[in-house]
């Protein structure tokens, strides 16, 4: 072997190119990134096969004045930071003085750009990173810089770039990721001379999320804003019935710069908890503020990728504002989408119509003389069924009256309701079940209230119930530590166990004290005076697993809360008496957040008397009876 030597600095430059521009996508972003930080409004990114053979992009930017052009392609030159001191706060895309070096370096490159102000302009051609011409040029609007011949002076790393698709592809989701970093940028992207998009400068994150996705989709997104200590957290996620297949809407921005966020999707996911199966990609496009002293930027020498100092801080914020965004405190409307309504409606064959008892076709709108709008009998027994009702009179009348519907043609099985006590005060309460008619298929309870009716999970309301008894129960107790009689020995190895050892203090603050026998030998030695015998050691293990894992404590608690709860609530298919459902509305009723299990899945479904009214084409009888009822 020869000895030890330096490289020339040809290659060096190479080597560190292969890690600035790893494909063409990168090569894109960067050059955006240069020319949004020129203060550029409007770009257009024009490749071929792939961004392989071609990139073309031109700014109305402030232009780079023509004696610093070679400069420009030199590394680590930079116009946009001078100190160690700046570094700490960068404001702009670039501030290595790499990229266009390092671009310069693997490929045929040209700049065409005319300095705000100047009346003239310059030009530089550089062939593997060597200036072949740099001389005056007629003036231009910014800056354009192609690219062609990408790698050639590395063959290794051609040969390692996927297809033209999928370089493409690559390309597409970079301009996305910059495209939602910067909505008033307006910014054109055509491939081998087809227009791929035209994005118009749009004012806000939603309304460009809408000219790239449509309308619809923007509109189902919950906004999110949430903030703690110096971060904060904005943006908009799927709503509780959104995911996709794959991670290919999930956007995150630091300080507006497109970057991805480690750990942030993990995080986000966590926070849908069971809305969304397994396997299920959340949709996210968020923007965290953060000082940028507590970022580490460099950790990625493309800056893809940022780490937060404190963690563990970033996962409580992501979980509260995702969680406020899509659990709020009232039941889930049923029906939400215009197309879900109208498949409900079931359309008659011609001719059929006027043997049915539902659709003769007379002048009373269709409806048995009976039921005839503003008929006062029905409307007076309307308000005597209320009045009963709010005097708590037991049993309740019957669903309809059954004189009536005989009348209309119909037949029915005499079904009682039950009544359920309403809470003790039911102002601004969102799920208020007056009586209830028992159980349908061993699972969801059928219950009424003032101008709507539900349909409630057994179980899933109960754990909601249990919930919120279990967190009260530890709220009020405020745990006191416990020595235990007998250590417990934990299983885990010296590694695990040192970093366990590293969360001492908050495990201490959860009511747990740890000992180390020997390298990895920990055993519980104090814990919370809550839990139950036999429980210590399957708490403590997740407790530990959590809070090392940087959540908070509050969160552990709720954990410990829900799992108890689910453990002691009736299950589907139990059986129950009327008087043990009407406990569970009432008590549903008086939830702080009546509307999902402390897992996330619904309880209550709500379907509005208008809503009703509407699928069985009574509009008009539904208004009236509500009015003469006022
Ligand atoms: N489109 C542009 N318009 C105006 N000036 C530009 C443009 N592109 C590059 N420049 C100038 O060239 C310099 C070098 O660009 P380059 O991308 O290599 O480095 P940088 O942006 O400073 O840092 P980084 O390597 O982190 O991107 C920039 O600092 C800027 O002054
Ligand atoms: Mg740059």
């Amino acid at each position: 072997m020869a000895g030890i030597r330096k490289l020339p600095s040809v290659l060096v430059d190479r080597i560190a190119a292969g890690e600035v521009v790893e494909r063409p996508a990168s090569v894109v972003k960067e050059l955006v990134e240069n020319s949004i930080d020129a203060g550029a409004t409007h770009v257009i990114v024009e490749t071929q096969a792939g961004g392989m053979q071609s990139i073309l992009i031109r700014d109305n930017g402030s232009g780079i004045p023509f004696d610093e052009l070679p400069l420009a392609v030199e590394r680590h030159a930079t116009s946009k930071i001078e100190s160690l001191d700046d570094l700490e706060h960068i404001l702009s895309y670039g501030f290595r003085g790499e990229a266009l070096a390092a671009i310069s370096s693997v490929s045929y490159l040209e700049i065409r750009s005319t300095h705000a102000g100047a009346d003239t302009g310059g030009l530089l051609r550089a062939r593997g990173g060597t200036i072949e011409e740099h001389r005056i040029d007629a003036p231009t609007e910014g800056t354009g810089i192609h690219v062609q011949e990408l790698f050639y002076t590395t063959p290794a790393r051609r040969k390692f770039l996927k297809s033209e698709r999928s370089e493409d592809t690559a390309i597409h989701k970079e301009l996305l990721r910059l495209a939602f970093a910067a909505p008033e940028l307006h910014l054109e992207y055509y491939r081998d001379g087809k227009p791929i998009f035209n994005l118009p400068s749009d004012n806000d994150l939603r309304s460009r999320i809408a000219t790239v996705y449509g309308p619809d989709f923007a509109a189902r997104l919950l906004y999110v804003e949430e903030r703690r200590d110096a971060l904060v957290l904005t943006g908009f996620i799927g709503d509780d019935r959104s995911y996709r297949s794959q991670a290919d809407r999930q956007f995150t921005t630091v300080n507006r710069r497109p970057v991805e966020i480690r750990h942030l999707p993990f995080f986000v996911r966590k926070a849908y908890g069971e809305l969304i199966p397994e396997g299920g990609k959340p949709i996210f496009f968020l923007n965290l503020e953060v000082d940028s002293t507590r970022l580490d930027v460099n950790v990625h020498p493309t800056k893809k990728e940022v780490r937060l100092t404190d963690e563990a801080l970033l996962h409580g914020l992501i979980m509260a504002a995702c969680q406020r965004a899509l659990f709020p405190d009232t039941p889930l409307p049923f029906l939400r989408g215009k197309s879900d309504d109208e498949s409900r409606y079931v359309t008659d064959e011609p001719g059929s119509q006027g043997s049915s008892p539902f659709l003769s076709a007379d002048s009373s709108g269709g409806f048995p003389s009976s039921y005839q709008p503003g008929s006062p009998s029905q409307a007076d027994r309307t308000a005597a069924f209320r009045e009963q009702l709010r005097e708590g009179a037991s049993p309740a009348p019957l669903l309809y009256p059954v004189d009536e519907l005989l009348s209309a043609g119909m037949s029915v099985r005499e079904e009682r309701a039950y009544p359920v006590r309403p809470p003790e005060t039911t102002a601004k309460r969102s799920f208020v079940p007056i009586r209830h008619f028992g159980v349908i298929f061993g699972t969801y309870i059928l219950a009424e209230g003032e101008n709507e009716f539900y349909l409630i999970d057994q179980h899933t309301a109960h754990e909601r119930i249990n919930f919120e008894k279990k967190r009260r129960e530890l709220e009020a107790r405020r745990f006191q530590r416990q020595i235990l009689l007998h250590p417990i020995a934990l299983d885990y190895d010296a590694q695990e166990a040192e970093q366990i050892l590293s969360q001492q203090e908050r495990l201490l603050q959860a009511g747990f004290v740890l000992e180390e026998l020997g390298p990895g030998q920990l055993v519980l030695r104090e814990a919370p005076d809550f839990l139950e015998p036999g429980e210590e050691k399957e708490l403590v293990e997740h407790a530990i697993e959590r809070l090392s894992g940087g959540e908070d404590l509050v969160r552990v608690y709720d954990e410990y809360a829900a799992m108890k709860a689910c453990k002691a609530s009736v299950k589907k298919n139990d059986i129950l008496s009327p008087e043990i459902i009407s406990g569970i509305l009432r008590q549903l009723g008086e939830c702080e957040q009546p509307s999902r299990c402390p897992h996330g899945r619904p309880t209550v479904l709500r379907f509005t008397r208008a809503e009703l009214d509407r699928l069985f084409l009574r509009t008009g009888f539904g208004k009236q009876i509500d009015a003469s009822s006022e």
